[in-house]
Parts: structure tokens; C-alpha cells; sequence
């Protein structure tokens, strides 16, 4: 038995989370603790004492019902500054034909970080996506294989330099040593999308309280990471501004009345709320609840529609559609609205993968969450040379990248 915790700072909430994997591989989910996130916004640290207490709630109680101690953990990363590039390179290796090996592809990735690098940013992780052996296209995994020049395309993911930073001080505040990093989009695409939607094309999206992360998968592999800093708690604001209600009645007659498309809500439908300044309770109409849902929603699809365009994206060629995770795909009538929006297939991500505590976190809030102990359970069972320490390597130089590098087939199989 081996023990993994993870841990997700979100805008709303804290959660940690401790897994134990079986002699099978099954992970069981054995912890679990959540709190109020305060010091913390869209997946910066705002205020460094209030996030450590957050996290040392979350993780206390996390650790009572799991009876371990929490101390090496995966954190998810996550935040505005989040932003991918593809880089293609080709490199010749020989005149004739010799065998690929890992450090080739080791040289192919240092290239693409190399290129990638940029004034306040930090890689997060660089992913080969697909490799060309000569003129041949298509090579998942080229090791072993015979050819003369090698092209690549490495999907780079790179953060916020001080976000990062001051996310892992958190972390060490709170008396914890962090083992990896992993983005959180991409861990909440772990916990709920299939290898075939991957392969087929898919756009993963986690819409959570002050975050819209996203990553589009195809062939396989991710294709597009990205972030638009609106979620859950931008409707929220508008309800209570619009209403004239604070922001915790607001969040209630959003959660029980509200309503994704307007055009679906009879006008007759009317709820009940308390104004300011008002003695008495009023009525308003429930439609106009939608509308003011509808737009904010608009907006925040409006963002995502144009990144994934200056990303070259096109949403036709992605045949399984839209996977919606996230606290945010509870919103009554979302999937509708977002295949309408979209003109594509919509489904809402449950996590999975997970035995233990089932009830509790098959919830779309805690996909990042369950993603996370899901790689880090991946991650051991790749005997902790993990191709995402390969990615930690490139930010931080501790780690033998040749022995990650020997597992680089599997990664490419299991973690994309
Ligand atoms: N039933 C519901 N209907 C509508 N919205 C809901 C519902 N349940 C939760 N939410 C919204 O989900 C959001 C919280 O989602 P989640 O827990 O995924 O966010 P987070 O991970 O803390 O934040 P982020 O990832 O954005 O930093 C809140 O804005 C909340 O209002
Ligand atoms: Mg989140």
C-alpha cells in the first residue's frame, strides 16, 4: 500500500485529498478535507497567513479521516497567467539511419523550453505531443525505431513565475513539502474525460468560482491550455448586484432558481427575495434571473471562443464535443446552453477512477481534486520517474532525466 495526497486551492474552497493505492493499482480514496479559501483568488495567494490556514484546515481534516500524516503532496496550479504554445522542431541526427533513444528526446524538449522561455513565466510542463521519423508522420513513440532526422511537437505549458512561487510558499508555510506540480485543468481532465474523447477531440472545461480553465485534447494529446479569470462567482456578483442582494442570498437564489438559458424559463416563474432596505420580501421574475446568468455566461464563452481562435483551434474538429467540469456544471441548464452555444455535443464530467468516498467526491467541484491524486498515483506506479518530474526538470534541474526518460513510452500511453 502507498499513500498520495493532493492538494487543490481554489477560489471558493480548499481541498485535500489522500489516496492509497492497492498491490492491484486501485486508488482509494481514504481523506478527505475541504474549507473556505480565503487569502486566495483565481489561483494566486492574496493574502499569504489567511491561505496557509486554509490549507492547514483542509489538510487537518483530511488527515484525521485518513488516521496519516500528510507531508509530501501534488499540488494543482492553476490562474489567469496560464497560457500553451506548440513547438515544432526538427533535428538531424545522422546521415544513415541510427537508433532513436531518450536523449534524443530529451534534446528535442530542452529546445522546445529553451524557445519557450519568457521574462516572467515558468514552464510548467512540456509534453511531446507527436513525433516525425524522416518523412514519416505519426510516430507516437519513436525509442527504438530507426531514423536519420527527428521532428517534434512539444505542447509547452507555462504559469505565472510569482504565482507559482508564492503558491509553493504556501504550501512550505504550511509545513508541507510538495513532490510535483501538475496543472489543474489538466487534472481535472484526468479525472473525467475518457482516452477515446482524447483521441478523438475533445475540449475540457473546468468552471469553477473565479477560474475557466480549459485544455482541448486531440490525437490523444493536449492541444490547447488556457485560462479566462471568470467563473461561478462573477454570476454570483451580477445576481447580487442586479437584485440588490448581498453576495450570500445571491449564491443561495442562484444555486436553487437559477437557470442557464433564459429562452427555456416560463415568464410566469417568479422567486422570492429580500432587497435591501426592503422590509418585506419581493418578487422578481425567475427569466430575468436567467438573462442576467445567460450574459455573464456569454462573456465568459465569449473569452475562451477567442483564445481558442488565436490558438488556431477549430471547435468542428473536435468529435466528442465538450466535457463541463467543475462547481460551475451544477448550474441548472448549462449543458443546454453550452450546446447551443457551441453547436457541439456537451456532457458534464463527474470524476472517476476513484474507489472510496465515492458519494463525496464524484461531484464535478472536485474533479481537479480526484485528477490530482489520480497522477500522483500514476506517477508512483511509474516508479517516481514520471515524465511530469521530466517536465519539473526543465524548471528545476533535480532530477535524472534519463531514468524519467525510460518511461517516457508509458507516460505517452497512460498520462495523455
Ligand atoms: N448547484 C449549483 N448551481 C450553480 N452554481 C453552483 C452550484 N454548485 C456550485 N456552484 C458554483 O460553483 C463554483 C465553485 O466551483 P469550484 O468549487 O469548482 O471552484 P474552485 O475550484 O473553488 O475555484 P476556481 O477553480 O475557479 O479557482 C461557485 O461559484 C458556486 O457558486
Ligand atoms: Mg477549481
Amino acid at each position: 500500500m502507498k499513500l498520495v495526497s493532493a492538494l487543490d486551492v481554489g477560489t471558493s474552497k480548499v481541498v485535500a485529498l489522500v489516496g492509497e493505492v492497492d498491490t492491484y493499482g486501485d486508488l482509494h480514496i481514504i481523506g478527505m478535507g475541504e474549507a473556505p479559501a480565503r487569502g486566495i483568488d483565481r489561483g494566486h495567494v492574496t493574502r499569504l497567513d489567511l491561505a496557509v490556514t486554509s490549507v492547514l484546515r483542509a489538510v487537518k481534516e483530511a488527515q484525521e479521516i485518513a488516521g496519516v500524516k500528510l507531508s509530501n503532496l501534488v499540488l494543482g496550479i492553476s490562474g489567469a497567467s496560464i497560457k500553451s504554445q506548440n513547438e515544432r522542431d526538427t533535428m538531424s541526427i545522422s546521415s544513415q539511419p541510427v537508433e532513436i533513444d531518450y536523449s534524443h528526446i530529451e534534446r528535442l524538449i530542452d529546445r522546445a523550453v529553451m524557445r519557450s522561455r519568457e521574462e516572467g513565466y515558468q514552464v510548467l510542463s512540456a509534453i511531446p505531443r507527436k513525433f516525425v521519423l524522416d518523412e514519416q508522420e505519426g510516430i507516437i513513440d519513436p525509442v527504438g525505431l530507426l531514423g536519420s532526422k527527428i521532428s517534434a511537437e512539444v505542447h509547452v505549458v507555462k504559469v505565472g513565475a510569482s504565482l507559482l512561487k508564492n503558491v509553493e510558499k504556501m504550501v512550505l508555510n504550511a509545513g508541507m513539502e510538495i513532490w510535483k506540480k501538475f496543472l489543474s485543468p489538466l487534472a481535472s481532465a484526468e479525472a473525467v474525460l475518457t482516452p477515446e474523447e482524447k483521441e478523438e477531440g475533445a475540449l475540457l472545461i473546468d468552471m469553477g468560482a473565479g477560474l475557466t480553465a480549459f485544455v482541448v485534447f486531440s490525437e490523444g494529446a493536449t492541444l490547447v491550455t488556457g485560462c479566462v479569470p471568470m467563473g461561478g462567482l462573477n454570476i454570483t456578483k451580477d445576481i447580487a448586484h442586479f437584485m440588490k442582494i448581498n453576495s450570500e442570498q445571491a449564491e443561495k437564489i442562484k444555486v436553487e432558481n437559477g437557470y442557464a438559458l433564459a429562452e427555456e424559463v416560463n415568464e410566469s416563474e417568479r422567486i422570492k427575495i429580500r432587497p435591501r432596505g426592503e422590509e418585506k420580501e419581493v418578487t422578481v421574475s425567475r427569466k430575468q434571473l436567467a438573462e442576467v446568468i445567460q450574459i455573464r455566461l456569454e462573456e465568459i464563452m465569449e473569452r475562451l471562443t477567442g483564445l481558442l481562435n488565436s490558438q488556431g483551434v477549430d471547435l468542428n474538429t473536435l468529435h466528442a464535443g465538450i466535457v463541463l467540469t467543475g462547481g460551475s456544471a451544477k448550474l441548472a441548464g448549462i449543458k443546454d446552453f453550452l450546446e447551443r452555444y457551441f453547436d457541439l455535443p456537451v456532457r458534464i464530467g463527474y470524476p472517476t477512477g476513484v474507489i472510496g468516498l465515492r458519494e463525496k467526491v464524484q461531484d464535478p467541484a472536485y474533479a481537479t481534486a480526484v485528477g490530482l491524486v489520480r497522477l500522483a498515483s500514476k506517477s508512483l506506479s511509474l516508479d517516481r520517474r514520471s515524465p511530469n518530474l521530466l517536465q519539473e526538470k526543465k524548471v528545476e534541474s533535480s532530477v535524472n532525466l534519463s531514468l524519467i526518460l525510460s518511461k517516457l513510452k508509458s507516460f505517452l500511453k497512460d498520462i495523455m
